[in-house]
């Protein structure tokens, strides 16, 4: 198959190298070199480092020769699926839709990986509505095992049964949702996010004991203040945002540490700082 992957951030990259894994011929996108050049850096780090604990096969260099990386999305024409993977931001996404519907196929499959945007909203900017579909992968994308498959009201049912194929070739779980705000994963997870900001808001403990409770308690690899560093403050800030705005319940307002957090651009791990500190990776 060849695919395209739009946006070479965290997220696209890891979606680009697990395609690319799976045998796949996969265009990578994006309007900064830059992006580019850290983006098939870092690809090559995680091949070598599962290389290393054999869990792959392949050499990281034959993986990584399937991945073209580009910044001209019409590299991707004669794609069967799209995978857009840019930031949260409605404007960007359908400005790049716009592009999309100049070449893309009749039958391609188009997915984004929105943590929280409304599929059916996102699907109305698109020519073929019934062959657009949420694909929500996490972080660390070669190494979590779920993938949650959004279906918009009119996405069709061969593309939801294309899709669990698909997710299913690359080594990973499908879970379907419909399309409510946060589907299931960030409509559970944010509550217990900012559940954990105001128990340290509030003074009930230090920021090691809540995420300690919650990693020896619990079993959480991590804890939730530990998560959402490194997740990046400003994105669980921003999934707050919309999950707040559409259902209007308190449960999922988010805090004011939160929010002054990301005003002094302290984003947890990829910008050195949030509820700890970190060294960023030069
Ligand atoms: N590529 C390859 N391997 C990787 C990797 C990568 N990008 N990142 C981590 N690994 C491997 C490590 O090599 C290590 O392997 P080992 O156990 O065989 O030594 C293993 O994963 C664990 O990594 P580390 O030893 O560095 O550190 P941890 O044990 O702390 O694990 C973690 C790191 C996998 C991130 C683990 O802490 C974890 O699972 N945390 C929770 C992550 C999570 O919840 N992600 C979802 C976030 S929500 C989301 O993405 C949705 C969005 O919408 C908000």
């Amino acid at each position: 198959m060849k695919v395209t992957v739009i946006g070479a951030g965290t997220m696209g990259r890891g979606i680009a190298q697990v395609f690319a894994q799976a045998g796949n011929e996969v265009v990578l996108t994006d309007v900064y070199d830059r992006a580019l050049a850290s983006a098939m850096t870092e690809i090559n780090r995680s091949l070598e480092k599962l290389k290393s604990k054999n869990l792959i096969a392949e050499d990281p260099e034959t993986v990584i020769s399937r991945i073209s990386p580009t910044n001209n999305m019409v590299d991707g024409k004669d794609t069967q699926i799209y995978v857009e993977a840019v930031l949260e931001k409605m404007d960007l996404k359908k400005s790049i839709y716009k592009d999309l519907n100049e070449i893309v196929s009749a039958t391609a499959i188009v997915a984004t990986n929105t943590s929280s945007i409304s599929i059916n909203a996102l699907s109305a900017s698109f020519k073929y509505p019934e062959n657009f579909i949420g694909l929500h992968f996490f972080n660390p994308v070669p190494v979590m095992k779920l993938v949650e498959i959004i279906r918009g009201e009119k996405t069709s049912e061969d593309v939801v049964t294309k899709s669990l194929g698909i997710v299913k070739s690359l080594g990973k779980e499908p879970v379907t949702s419909n399309d409510f705000p946060g589907f299931i994963s960030n409509r559970i997870l944010m509550p217990m996010i900012r559940e954990a900001i105001l128990t340290l808001e509030q003074g009930v403990s230090t920021r090691e004991d809540i995420d300690k409770t919650l990693r020896l308690g619990m079993n959480h690899p991590m804890g939730p203040l530990e998560l959402a560093d490194f997740i990046g403050l400003d994105v669980v800030y921003d999934i707050m945002h919309v999950l707040y705005a559409e259902y209007g319940d308190p449960r999922f307002m988010p805090p004011v540490t939160l929010r002054n957090l990301v005003n002094a651009r302290k984003l947890g791990r990829k910008s050195g700082e949030g509820f700890y500190s970190y060294q960023v990776k030069k």
